[in-house]
């Protein structure tokens, strides 16, 4: 059976990840890009946006597991974008421009389903009004045998978290205090019991934690 993974999912000290107030401007409220600067300087992340150069440290080694054997994604609604409610704008077609760096398809959980969005490069955007194990169903139909990445946002990824259905979860704690967004622990009281945990510090300053299923 294919694995469901999560990666570099980035979380501050009090564990939110994202902050609050949301907007096109401020994709991660008013946490700006303090959670990511540790991704920032990667290859990986270079590489994602099509571009040369980048550190090649440990962030870098962890940080470029991430679309290794994925064959598509579950990501939330927010996500995908700042739009609430029934789509207003169906022109604006999500943060990554027209060639998103996912290159898989990608299924976003919305009460709100609209047409598939079909991109260049391989990304497609299906909307999914579905429960996690439907969504996970559908997404593993479209992996071809690959594993599913859940690429968040913090309730998508507590949703499938507490559905039990995630096997690897990288999660990066970066050292700064939030104090308000949107939490990724809440609910999951105890979740240590079921995974086997590593953890790193990187001379960057976070900590990468590993949680696996054993
Ligand atoms: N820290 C990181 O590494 C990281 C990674 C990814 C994203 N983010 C950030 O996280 C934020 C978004 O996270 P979030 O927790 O606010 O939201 P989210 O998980 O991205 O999306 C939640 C929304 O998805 C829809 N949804 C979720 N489950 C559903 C289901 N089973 N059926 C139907 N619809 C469902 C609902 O929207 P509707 O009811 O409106 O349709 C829900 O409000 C953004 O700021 C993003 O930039 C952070």
């Amino acid at each position: 059976m294919s694995r469901v993974r999560v990666h570099n999912f980035s979380v501050s000290l009090d564990g939110f990840a994202t902050g609050e107030g949301q907007s096109l401007e401020a994709p991660f409220g008013h946490a700006g890009e303090r959670l990511h600067q540790w991704f920032f300087g990667t290859r990986a992340f270079h590489a994602m946006r099509g571009e040369p150069g980048g550190g090649a440290g440990v962030d870098d080694a962890l940080a470029g597991t991430w679309g290794d054997g994925i064959g598509a994604e579950i990501m939330g609604r927010n996500k995908f974008g700042p739009q609430r409610g029934p789509w207003e704008d169906h022109e604006w077609t999500g943060w990554w421009g027209t060639n998103p760096p996912f290159h898989t398809p990608v299924f976003v959980l919305t009460h709100h389903p609209r047409p598939p969005l079909e991109m260049e490069g391989g990304t497609t955007f299906h909307f999914v009004d579905a429960t996690p194990e439907e969504a996970l169903r559908q997404a593993r139909e479209a992996a071809g045998g690959l594993d599913v990445r859940i690429g968040g946002g913090p309730s998508t990824v507590r949703a499938f978290l507490a559905a039990d259905l995630v096997d690897h979860l990288h999660v990066v704690v970066v050292p700064i205090v939030l104090g308000r967004g949107e939490r990724l622990w809440d609910g999951l009281e105890g979740i240590e019991d079921r995974f086997h945990i590593e953890s790193v510090t990187t001379p960057g300053g976070v900590t990468h934690v590993t949680f696996t299923r054993p």
